[in-house]
């Protein structure tokens, strides 16, 4: 048996060099190929063989200590079954097992249905190990993993054996239910249909699960979760949670499996075609191809320079353009939030239906330089938003300014992080000419007026007062230099003009030192200004900006 296993083995190998060493599914486009190949193997680097997880390839700080984790297990295990050469699919099989024996079945927990993040963890909820909503559990996780199991029977079930995916069903029932009880503002949760990415999973989730399992409630659910994402989709044709490199990559995740899995009588289904062609719209009027990046501003994000981090719509765009002007560094692991990576396997097998569904004109513009322009846009997110926020973003060929005019209820965007929410951005070459600068406004505020115009960005605080301060953060000089003034920007001429007169404080935030810490791993110079105490009026700032 051991020896025909081996046999079967080289004999795999051998038509591999054959055929190019391909391990791609023959449906697969080359980009798709790529995609899957890479980050396929970026995801080996981490298997556990003797645990039958992945350790945590985390990107944070601290590091993991080879501890392993749960929801890239899963994806990864999605793309064995994919693979599915030598021992892949066995290996998947052990990753499901795992990953669901890890699942909270309690029905009177808050937690129930998701899954543990990592299967060192105590028993969550207990003295040892407190529930903390976001900290030692997760409820994002459970459309994460919950999504990937979707995939899994859809595509592969003819690899899994009947009493496999009966205990797959179980954990989608659990996890189906489980987010159920998540409703935005009560204990501590913050699922609105506003919070795109994991709204669009829920749907798909409660959806598809109910159908397969002959539960007409549980179908419901997810349709009428369905219709409140649609109807706020429709104020404004765009996600609530909008322009952001990584999470509008989840979020045409999720609707690509609306697209694929739901069928025509859904809401969902009858509305994803639409919602991802139009969210490829503004991605094809933002992204800056030679920049290699989404221009700003950005409701979420987690890096300045989508050179330097790993954002999920960077492999998406590798479907259209191949890795390279993509933005993804050949050396994945390089790049800051690299572990977005292990999103790569899904999106190649949903490549083909996606890929599809965005328009012509967006694709070229995706490959080259359209020409200089101005972009508009709306998004709206109840309950946090008082109004529209409206985008503009004009981009040149050296040069990106966008920024949002909005009224909040909270400093930092509807997730409430004002390292995220980055509400005015410019971008532009700086160095030899091919590293992007960034200069990205650090919110201090909960409402600005912000106008765009060609090399000119204006913010007013409507609640500005004396104690208001305002704060600019630039990207040091390349490769070297020190910045003790505007006039040291590198590559970019910078104007600036206050009312009333403010006094600056230069600070740096560096990986060794400096004033205050990296954010998201980038280091920044610090610019912030403060008003004189008797003040009162509404103040501004200008910046005029040229490239050199
Ligand atoms: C759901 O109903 C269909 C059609 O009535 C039936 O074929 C299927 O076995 C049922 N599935 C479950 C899980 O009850
Ligand atoms: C039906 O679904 C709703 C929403 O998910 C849930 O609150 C309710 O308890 C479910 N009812 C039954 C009978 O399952
Ligand atoms: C959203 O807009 C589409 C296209 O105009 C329309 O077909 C659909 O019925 C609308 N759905 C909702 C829930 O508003
Ligand atoms: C955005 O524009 C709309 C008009 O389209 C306006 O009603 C709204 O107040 C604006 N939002 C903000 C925050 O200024
Ligand atoms: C400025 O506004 C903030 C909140 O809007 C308030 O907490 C603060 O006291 C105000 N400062 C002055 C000097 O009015
Ligand atoms: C750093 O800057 C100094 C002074 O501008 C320059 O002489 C040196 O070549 C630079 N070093 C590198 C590695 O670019
Ligand atoms: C500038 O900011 C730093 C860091 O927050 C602080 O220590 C320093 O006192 C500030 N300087 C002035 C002049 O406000
Ligand atoms: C920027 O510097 C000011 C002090 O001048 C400080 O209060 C603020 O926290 C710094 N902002 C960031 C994002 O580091």
């Amino acid at each position: 048996m051991q020896h025909i296993k081996m046999r079967a083995a080289l004999l795999l190998l051998s038509v591999a060099a054959v055929e190019g060493s391909s391990s791609c599914p023959g449906t697969f486009s080359s980009n798709a190929c790529s995609l899957f190949e890479t980050s396929m193997s970026y995801l080996e680097y981490f298997w556990d063989p003797v645990a039958g997880y992945l350790f945590d390839e985390t990107d944070q700080t601290p590091a993991s200590a080879m501890r392993h984790e749960t929801r890239t297990s899963t994806w990864y295990a999605v793309g064995l079954l994919a693979r599915n050469q030598g021992d892949d699919v066995a290996n998947a099989e052990r990753v499901f097992r795992n990953v669901v024996s890890g699942q909270f079945t309690d029905a009177s927990k808050q937690w129930y249905g998701t899954y543990q993040k990592e299967p060192e963890e105590p028993l969550l909820g207990t003295a040892v190990y407190p529930a903390e909503i976001y900290d030692t559990w997760d409820p994002n996780w459970r459309g994460f993993i919950g999504t990937s199991l979707i995939i899994a029977l859809e595509e592969y079930s003819h690899l899994l054996s009947s009493e496999l995916q009966e205990l797959l069903l179980q954990s989608l029932y659990h996890n189906a239910v489980g987010d159920s009880y998540r409703v935005g503002g009560v204990d501590g949760d913050n699922l609105y249909p506003c919070y795109s990415n994991p709204s669009i999973m829920r749907a798909v989730v409660s959806g598809w699960t109910g159908r397969r399992l002959n539960d007409t409630n549980m179908t419901a659910a997810g349709e009428m979760y369905g219709r409140e994402i649609v109807s706020l989709f429709n104020l404004t044709n765009t996600l609530s949670e909008f322009n952001s490199a990584t999470y509008t990559g989840v979020s045409l995740y999720g609707l690509a499996l609306w697209e694929k899995y739901t069928p025509d009588d859904s809401i969902l289904k009858q509305n994803a075609a639409r919602m991802i062609s139009a969210t490829w719209e503004s991605v094809g009027q933002l992204w800056h191809p030679g920049m290699r990046n989404l221009a700003g501003p950005w409701d979420r994000t987690y890096g300045w320079d989508m050179n330097r981090y790993l954002g999920i719509l960077a492999p998406w765009i590798w479907l259209f353009v191949g890795r390279e002007a993509s933005s993804v560094y050949y050396n994945v692991a390089a790049m800051s939030h690299h572990s977005d990576f292990a999103f790569g396997p899904l999106l190649a097998i949903l490549a083909d239906v996606h890929v599809a569904l965005v328009p012509a004109h967006v694709q070229s513009a995706l490959k080259s330089f359209q020409g200089e322009h101005t972009y508009h846009a709306q998004a709206y997110s109840p309950p946090f938003d008082f109004a529209l926020r409206n985008y503009t973003t004009w981009v040149s060929e050296k040069l990106t300014i966008g920024a949002i005019s909005f009224d909040e209820d909270v400093v930092g965007g509807p997730s409430n992080n004002p390292g995220q929410w980055s509400p005015a951005v410019a971008q532009w070459y700086q160095g030899d000419g091919t590293d992007v600068g960034y200069l990205v406004h650090y919110a201090t505020e909960s409402a600005i007026d912000a106008e765009v115009t060609p090399g000119c960005l204006k913010l007013t605080y409507p609640y500005g007062n004396s104690s208001s301060i305002f704060t600019f953060l630039l990207s040091p000089p390349t490769p070297n230099g020190t910045l003790l003034d505007w006039n040291d920007a590198d590559g970019l001429d910078v104007r600036i003009t206050t009312y009333p007169e403010m006094s600056l404080n230069l600070t740096f935030a560096g990986a060794f030192g400096g004033a205050s810490e990296t954010i998201h791993d980038f280091e920044f110079y610090n610019f912030t200004y403060t008003l004189p105490q008797s003040f009162t009026g509404l103040p501004w700032v200008q910046l005029e900006m040229k490239t050199q």
